[in-house]
């Protein structure tokens, strides 16, 4: 991820200083400048030093008790600084500042008091909205698998629509984020390396490290193994933003398995993917955990992108899809029939129900990448070029 540089504008002495360390803490922004006082008209010198520093974002910081000179320098900074983008910071109780301030170009609306973790995450949301415009070249797709509730069936989803998406379309990347990885075991592979291995030598990798610390399965899918021992130390945010950022522009997708991890890290990684898939069963525990994880996930803006996987699905009277939709609080995909006994079996074999084709539940995993991936222009296109070869 770029290193973003930040102009803070803050009447408040101690805010100004807080709000510089919380920026520099992120790792992805730095302050460039700082401002004591809101600017008022274009050709304020304000204004000028404000534009000299270049920023990628300006932080203003709009005072609960008098907002309105706050509000009009936002609309100020918006209109004459077109290149940047205008984060406010305030209460996240005053509805009408919010408004207002989204009225005056604002970005983003950051509650007060803020934390790194809040920065970090618009940083990122940022960055991504303006790599989608950039076309920096092709950047993958994330698709990210969490379960309602462990045992929901997250690291089956995860491993055979990786599978489906490396067969349909190549160089797919599975990244096991679990508390504890169980993808290895799955896929009957036994890495040398895992996510700790990656994300300790983020300051030195590139492309071909990347690789060397992937485990390769046969069909051609990559895997960065998880850990295998539950308390290994957790890499800092930030530099999970840069495996991805390498990841995305490595590969054409990428899976990953969080299953009951519920962290800033996933939910991060839920900042970054195209979809979030909540995989649950259709019991009440199970749709309940559901709305739960949904709420958590969508409390830094990915609620729009997170859609239900209904597993282990049978089809019970007086008891509709739409009820499961309800209860969850999220949109269905997919639906995975109930196989206890081929899906078990895949497991223990360390041999994915993907691999045997032509059976319901291959085809239904091979559907489900299909869905995920219908607005892909590029993948429309492969698909059509096959199809005319053929
Ligand atoms: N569609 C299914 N039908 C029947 N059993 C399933 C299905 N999907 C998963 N299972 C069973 O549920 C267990 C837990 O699945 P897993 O993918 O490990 O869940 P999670 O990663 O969410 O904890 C597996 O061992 C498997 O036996
Ligand atoms: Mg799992």
């Amino acid at each position: 991820m770029p290193q973003l540089s930040v102009v803070i504008v803050a009447t408040d002495n101690e805010q100004r200083t807080v709000l510089q360390v919380l920026v520099d803490g992120t790792s992805v922004a730095s302050t460039v400048h700082t401002c004591a006082s809101f600017p008022l008209a274009a050709a304020d010198p304000i204004m000028r030093r404000v534009d000299a520093a270049h920023p990628d974002v300006l932080l203003v910081d709009i005072p609960s008790d008098n907002p309105a000179p706050a509000m009009r320098a936002v609309e100020l900074l918006h209109q004459e600084l077109p290149d940047s983008a205008v984060f406010a910071i305030g209460s996240l109780n005053q509805p009408q500042i919010i408004v207002n301030a989204m009225r005056a170009g604002a970005r983003e609306f950051i509650d007060r008091p803020t934390t790194t973790t809040d920065l970090l995450e618009a940083f990122v949301r940022l960055t991504t909205a303006q790599r989608r415009v950039q076309k920096e070249g092709p950047r993958g797709k994330v698709f990210s698998v969490v379960n309602a509730k462990g045992g929901s069936g997250s690291t089956t989803v995860a491993v055979n629509l990786a599978l489906a998406l490396q067969s349909a379309f190549g160089h797919t990347a599975l990244i096991d984020l679990a508390p504890l990885g169980h993808t290895a075991l799955h896929l009957n592979l036994k890495p040398l390396f895992t996510v700790a291995d990656a994300t300790r030598n983020l300051h030195r990798m590139d492309n071909s490290l990347l690789e060397s610390f992937m485990t390769r399965h046969g069909g051609g899918l990559q895997l960065l193994a998880g850990t295998n021992a539950p308390a290994a130390i957790e890499p800092s945010t930030a530099e999970f933003v840069r495996l991805f950022d390498m990841l995305v522009g490595h590969y054409r997708y990428v899976v990953v398995d969080n299953s009951s991890r519920l962290d800033v890290a996933s939910r991060l990684v839920a900042n970054l993917s195209e979809f979030v898939l909540l995989v649950a069963c259709t019991d009440v525990a199970s749709l309940w955990s559901a709305a739960r994880v949904q709420q958590y996930l969508g409390e830094t803006g990915n609620r729009e992108r997170v859609r239900l996987v209904l597993n282990r699905f049978r089809k019970v009277p007086g008891f509709s899809e739409a009820d499961a939709e309800n209860a969850a609080g999220v949109k269905l995909v997919w639906r995975v029939p109930n196989q206890y006994f081929a899906i078990s079996s895949a497991i223990d074999r360390g041999s994915p129900v993907m691999e045997q084709s032509h059976t319901e539940i291959a085809r239904c995993f091979a559907g489900l990448a299909q869905e995920l991936t219908r607005d892909d222009v590029d993948v429309k296109r492969a698909a059509w070029s096959l199809f005319k070869t053929v």
